[in-house]
Formats: structure tokens, sequence, C-alpha cells
């Protein structure tokens, strides 16, 4: 007995440990939000968040209000789900809510990488240069010029013929390697080769790297989520390393036209004594960000259109009169459009049109670590206490895009949604009698709002400038619905569709 004693004591010690670091014995503290631990110790309701976040965080919200704090593998996250109150996590200091340990730790675990102390500062000082203002100038060109490659390299010869593809597949792939070209740069011009090889080239190495891309892009919410099985674990380690290899600082110095945004990250991380090998980590960090949201967004833009005659014929209007008063005319023989920034800063319509598709499809789910604990102040007065350790989050398409109340008829394309009806920009929307600041988030917000969302807007104008210029285009069948949103991608920025749509082209010069 007295040597049994201590091990019964022991494992009962042992036992009650276990069973607070599952979470068993946390309890709502009075002034703290609604608290939903789910019937599975530690794991909570993660199988149901992950299985359809949207569906998933309806019920919460219809159970709990606005306001409520749910376990999720080991975590206890906060959900606050009231637009007016979006300031308080938004805006709070960032000793309360922080963003990089948050994000530090997942980019370790899905792409390899170790961040290091001023990274994030190192990539807000390269965009503020490099993506937005004058800098933003030298990338849209560079998207022009490669769009061009991509889309019109076999302009005036005789393949004017109808051609078939999958719409979603199509658009991809087109704003994919076009945006790649211009941030990574162009294959050099050696002057044994010539101008049209080095084109021809880039079509080739950007068309392989798409194709690997889409596979690990299907992977990723398993990956993300940690539940890959040991199989596609090891085609997504092989995929990592091709993509290190492609993108690697070595073969980026044999490129030309390389852009600034990249180039200048890259210098700051070797002064900042990072070597090459987590140098190349980063490259697909970046080609990540900066690919995966474009894409799936140009289909979903063009997809709209022709499934709306009135506002296809608004942008195309639109389109046409911009050019008209640029003094540029498309004709069979003469010179490709010079499609300027200047050009693309007097498309009201079509900036509308992007507006209402971003909100209808792209779904980022935004998290902050709470490193002390602190007070939620929500517009309405209401105060919840939020506890250190825990974590905050915002899904603003529940929130925001798709409630009635700001945006009526939610779920409808209306292209002119986000214009006044003098033909400026809209930008007041209403909830409950009042001014509602975040009106669509599909950027994000705060300090980790996306700082490609200048370029992004106009890489997207840029293809339906392109292919309202130089494309007949139609749907295979006009009568197609659109198709759903893959319940799997909730939270991971742009939806993708869980079907391709048949269209067809054909160039019109
Ligand atoms: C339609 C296209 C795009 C959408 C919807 C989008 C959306 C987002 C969102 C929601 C975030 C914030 C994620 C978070 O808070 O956790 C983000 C971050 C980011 N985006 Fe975008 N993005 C798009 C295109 C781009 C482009 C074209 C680039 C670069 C040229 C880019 C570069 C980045 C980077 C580097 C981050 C990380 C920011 C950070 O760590 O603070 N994005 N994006
Ligand atoms: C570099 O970009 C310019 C336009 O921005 C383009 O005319 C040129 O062909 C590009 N260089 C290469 C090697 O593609
Ligand atoms: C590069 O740095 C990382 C992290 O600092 C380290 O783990 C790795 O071994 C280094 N690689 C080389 C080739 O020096
Ligand atoms: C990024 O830079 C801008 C302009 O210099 C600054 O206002 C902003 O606070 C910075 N954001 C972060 C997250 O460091």
């Amino acid at each position: 007995m007295g040597l049994l004693l201590p091990i019964l004591l022991s494992f009962l010690a042992a036992l009650i440990g276990g069973l607070y670091l599952l979470g068993v014995f946390r309890q709502r503290r009075p002034g703290e939000p609604p608290l939903d631990k789910g019937l599975i110790p530690w794991l909570g309701h993660v199988l149901e968040f992950r299985r359809n976040t949207l569906k998933f965080l309806q019920r919460m919200k219809q159970k709990h209000g606005d306001v409520f704090t749910i376990q999720l593998g080991g975590f206890y996250v906060t959900f606050l789900q009231d637009p007016l109150s979006f300031g308080a996590l938004v805006k709070e200091s960032r000793d309360k809510l922080d963003f990089n340990k948050f994000a530090e730790h997942l980019v370790r675990r899905v792409f390899g990488y170790s961040a290091i102390e001023n990274d994030h500062h190192i990539l807000n000082v390269s965009s503020n240069r490099h993506l937005k203002g004058e800098g933003l100038e030298v990338m849209t060109q560079a998207m022009m010029s490669n769009l061009q490659n991509l889309m019109l390299h076999n302009m005036g010869s005789d393949q004017r013929a109808w051609r078939e593809d999958s719409l979603f597949a199509y658009s991809y792939n087109i704003v994919f390697r076009a945006g790649y070209l211009s941030l990574y740069g162009n294959e050099a011009q050696e002057s044994n080769l010539g101008e049209e090889k080095a084109k021809e080239q880039d079509r080739a190495e950007s068309e392989a790297l798409f194709y690997e891309f889409r596979k690990y892009d299907q992977l990723f919410p398993n990956l993300a989520y940690g539940v890959l099985t040991p199989r596609k674990k090891r085609e997504a380690d092989r995929l990592l390393a091709y993509f290190w290899n492609t993108l690697s600082v070595e073969k980026m110095r044999t490129k030309d036209n390389i852009s600034r945004w990249v180039w200048d990250m890259q210098q700051a991380k070797t002064e900042a004594g990072m070597n090459d090998s987590m140098i190349n980590r980063y490259m697909f960090v970046l080609l990540w960000a900066s690919q995966g949201n474009t894409g799936p967004s140009a289909f979903w833009l063009l997809l709209f259109l022709m499934k709306h005659p009135e506002a296809m014929t608004a942008v195309k209007e639109e389109v046409d009169r911009v050019v008209k008063e640029s003094g540029q005319e498309v004709r069979r023989g003469g010179p490709i459009v010079d499609l300027t920034r200047e050009m693309l800063l007097k498309t009201p319509i079509l900036d509308s049109a992007v507006e209402e598709t971003l909100r209808l499809t792209a779904a980022p789910l935004l998290t902050r670590a709470v490193l002390q604990d602190m007070t939620l102040k929500m517009a309405d007065g209401r105060e919840y206490f939020i506890r250190q350790g825990d974590r905050m989050a915002v899904f603003p398409y529940i929130a925001v895009h798709i409630d009635p109340e700001i945006h009526p008829d939610p779920h409808s394309f209306k292209y002119d949604r986000f214009l006044n009806p003098d033909g400026t920009k809209k930008t007041e929307f209403y909830k409950a009698g009042k001014r509602v600041k975040y009106y669509t988030m599909p950027w994000g917000a705060g300090v980790s709002m996306c700082p490609g969302r200048f370029f992004a807007t106009n890489e997207l104008k840029q293809f339906v400038f392109l292919m309202l210029l130089y494309f007949d285009f139609e749907l295979k069948n006009p009568d197609e619905k659109i198709p759903e949103i893959d319940f799997r991608r909730w939270g991971f920025g742009s939806m993708q569709p869980d079907r391709d749509v048949q269209f067809r082209y054909r160039l019109r010069y």
C-alpha cells in the first residue's frame, strides 16, 4: 500500500492534468461570450468546422448571436460577427491582438518557411513601394506585356476559328501565368535566340509551373488543416521541393524584368542574414499569396458577366469608351492597344462589377492571437471579457457580404451594386440605420490586409479588357447554371467552383 498510493496519486494527477489540457474544465466566466466546447474533448467542433465552415458558423450564429467562443483543435476561438463592431478587432493594439505569431506558425507548418524578426516590415516596405502608386505603373505594364504574350501570341494567324475550353481552367491559367511572369521575371533574351524564342520559353515554363501549382492548390485545404494522408503528404513535399527549385534565387538571377517587389525582399532578407535556401522557400510563400486568388476571381467575374447580359453590355460600353478616349482603336493589323494605368482609373462600372464579384466569391477568415486578457467593446455598448491565449476571428462573408440588411438580395449578382445613381463609386451602406464602414472585406483588414489588392484589381481589369477587346466568347450552353462554391475552401480567400463550365472563344482580329 505504501508503494501503491504515490503511484495512484500521480496517476490521478496526470489524469486531471490531461483532462485540464483537453479543456474539459473550462467554464464560461461572468462577462465572457457564450462558450460552446462541442462534444469531443480538445477537438471540439473542428470536424464540423472543417467540413463546411460557412454552414457551421451560420448554425453557431443562430444559436449564440453575434459573439461566441468555440473550441477548435485545442484553441478557444471567439468569433465576432457584428460588422458594426469590427473596428474593435481591426484597430486593437498589437500588444493585445497579434497577427504575425499566428501567421508564422501556419507558414512554417504549411510552407516550411521560418520567419525572421522583421519579415512583416520587409513585406510592408516593399509592397508600399512597388504595389501601389507609381510602382504599380511598372507592374501594370509588365502584366500587360505578359497577358499579351499569353493571350494574343497567335493573333493575325489563321487561328480565328472557335476554340472550346473550360472557363475556370482557362481564366486561372492565363491570370496565374501572366501574374507569375510579371513578378518573377521573363526568360532572358539571349542574343542568339531572340525575342520570339524567349517569349515562347516564358509560355512553356509558366505552363509547367501552373500545372504543378494546381496540384498543390487542390491539396491545400487538407494540408492547412493537417489532415493529408501519408501518400498525399509525400506528394505535397515533392511539390514544395519542385517550387523551391524552380523559384530559387539562383535561377532568378538569370531572369530579365524581375519585379522590384520580389527583388527588394530578396535583398532585404539576404541583408538580414537569411540563407538562400530559406529565401527560396519564401519565394513560394509569395507565389502562393500572389497567384492563388486572382485567377479564381477572374473566372467568376467573366462568368457573372456572361450570365448577366445587361452587365456585359454596360462593361463593354465602358471599355470601348475608355479605349476611344485614349485615341486608340482596335483593328486588324493595327498595334495592340496600350492599356495604361491611367485608363484603368476611369472605369467605375467595371470597378463595381469587380467588387460585386469579390463580395460573392471572396471568403477569407481573419484570425488574431490574443496576447493579453482584454475587453471586447461592441458598438452597441456590450462588453465581453476575452482570455489571453485564445484567438479571435472574423468571417466577413456571413457577417457582411451576404447580410441582406447591408446588401439586399445578397445572393444575386448586381453589377451596379457599388455605383451611385450619378455613376460614382458607392461607399455608403447601412445596417440597423448605422453606417457600415467595412461593407465588404475581400482583402481582410488592419495589419494583415492584402498588400497586393491594387495590383490584383488591375490584373482582373486588364484580363477583362483584353477579353472584351480581342475576343468573342460565349458559354457553350447559355442556360448553364452558375456552379456552387466548393465548400471545402471556405475561409481560404477566393473561392473556387465545385465544377467547371464550358465556353468557347475566338480572336476577333
Ligand atoms: C483577388 C485577389 C486577392 C485576394 C482576394 C486576396 C486576399 C487576401 C487576404 C484576405 C489576405 C489576408 C489574409 C489574412 O488576414 O490572414 C491577403 C494577404 C496577402 N496577399 Fe492577397 N489577395 C489577392 C491577391 C494578391 C496579390 C495579387 C498579391 C501580390 C502581388 C497578394 C499578396 C498578399 C500577401 C503577400 C499577403 C500576406 C500579407 C501579410 O502577411 O500581412 N495578394 N490577401
Ligand atoms: C521586359 O518587359 C518589357 C515591358 O515591360 C517587355 O517589352 C520586354 O519584352 C520584357 N523582356 C523580356 C525579356 O521579355
Ligand atoms: C539555412 O537556414 C536555416 C534556418 O536558419 C537552417 O535550418 C538551414 O540549415 C540553412 N541552410 C543552409 C544550406 O545553410
Ligand atoms: C506599413 O507601412 C505603412 C506606411 O509606411 C504604415 O502606415 C503601416 O502602419 C505599416 N503597417 C505595418 C503592419 O507595419
